[in-house]
């Protein structure tokens, strides 16, 4: 080490004892992200079965699951807590008659319905939504939210929360309800339409907590026999917040995406991580050469900035994939960006 070196070294030292760096230390790091991003987490596929059968053994080990409610989280392999960097999901399962009790927080959250019945409910900020199957329910922020099963069987849903990104960025806040339920509120706007509001009331009385598969499922279906959708995403509808026309919360956008047997996207990446949910069918995505196999509820973490493709690995039938994106909170920030491969 020459005599300057040496001197340069002691005083990285000295300075480093009052908790200061010096950015000839920083540069080399910054110079090393000329193609952007490293991905924040590891692609990664729950099976559904296996998830499915953990589950069923709560009934044994947890058979009083009041306030501790049957939810499985996916924790990435590659972080310390999440599923991927900004969003967390999970399946949850209640048996019948049971309750999750009534709380609210500041996390956005949503549930997407795999084994629902007319008689499961959420209720939202006293609007009781009926849980079917692959419907989709919102529990925005601060809504007081409450899931009764009145059906004779088990039922389940996928949970995403933008909780990952809460706690990174200190904003988590919690508060119980003072009664396991909540009570219902006896005037409703039901599913719309969304071109006429009551002009009484605060807004949020007004909000449309639920998008019933039975109709969205229609319109997916009738792009679907149009053509093959985007070269990067097949036949992908978003799921918009009929007041705004915008995403379904600040932080996330949920997506319905079909693609045709043996389609296969574009290769491309986007600065913006997602989990996915396999509706129906069967497919693969490939993340840097590996291959992850989804097949019937499965659920899968796509991180930032990786290049993927996704493929539809029948002949004969179609897969349909439910996406959660952390893209609203990348826009609102400016940060988003996305690349195609070359052909
Ligand atoms: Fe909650």
């Amino acid at each position: 080490m020459t005599e300057e070196n040496t001197a340069l070294a002691a005083f990285n030292a000295r300075v480093a004892e009052d908790h200061l760096v010096g950015n000839w230390i920083v540069e080399p790091h910054l110079a090393s992200l000329g193609d952007g991003p490293k991905p924040a987490c590891a692609p990664y596929l729950w099976n559904w079965k296996t998830v499915r059968d953990h589950l069923l053994q709560t009934f044994t080990v947890l058979p009083d699951a009041e306030g501790a409610r049957r939810v499985l989280t996916f924790l990435n392999p590659a972080l310390p807590r999440g599923t991927t960097h900004t969003l967390s999901s999970g399946i949850q399962l209640i048996g019948p008659g049971e309750v999750a009790p009534a709380h609210n927080h500041s996390m956005n959250a949503l549930r997407f319905v795999i084994e629902g019945s007319s008689k499961l409910e959420t209720v939202v900020n006293g609007i009781p939504c009926p849980m079917e199957n692959y419907d989709l329910i919102l529990t925005p922020s601060y809504s007081l939210h409450d899931h009764y099963n009145g059906s004779d069987g088990n039922v389940s849903w996928l949970d995403v929360l933008d909780v990952t990104l809460y706690g990174r960025l200190n904003q988590m806040f919690f508060s119980p309800h003072d009664e396991p339920r909540q009570a219902h509120r006896n005037v409703t706007l039901g599913e719309g339409p969304a071109w006429l509001r009551p002009r009484w009331g605060e807004p949020q009385d007004w909000s449309q907590y639920r998008f019933p598969w039975a109709e969205t499922y229609p319109l997916l279906k009738r792009l679907a026999s149009q053509g093959p959708g985007s070269p990067t995403n097949g036949v992908m509808l978003e799921y918009t917040n009929p007041v705004t026309g915008g995403s379904l919360f600040p932080t996330m956008s949920c997506t319905l995406q079909w693609l045709h047997p043996g389609q296969t996207t574009r290769r491309y990446r986007r600065t913006t991580s997602s989990i996915y949910f396999a509706i129906q069918g069967q497919g693969t995505l490939t993340v840097d050469g590996k291959s992850l196999s989804w097949g019937q509820h499965d659920t899968f973490a796509l991180p930032n900035w990786v290049w993927h493709t996704f493929a539809n690995t029948s002949k004969s039938e179609p897969t349909i994939l439910f996406g959660v994106h952390d893209e609203p909170a990348i826009r609102a920030l400016s940060m988003y960006r996305d690349q195609i491969a070359e052909a």
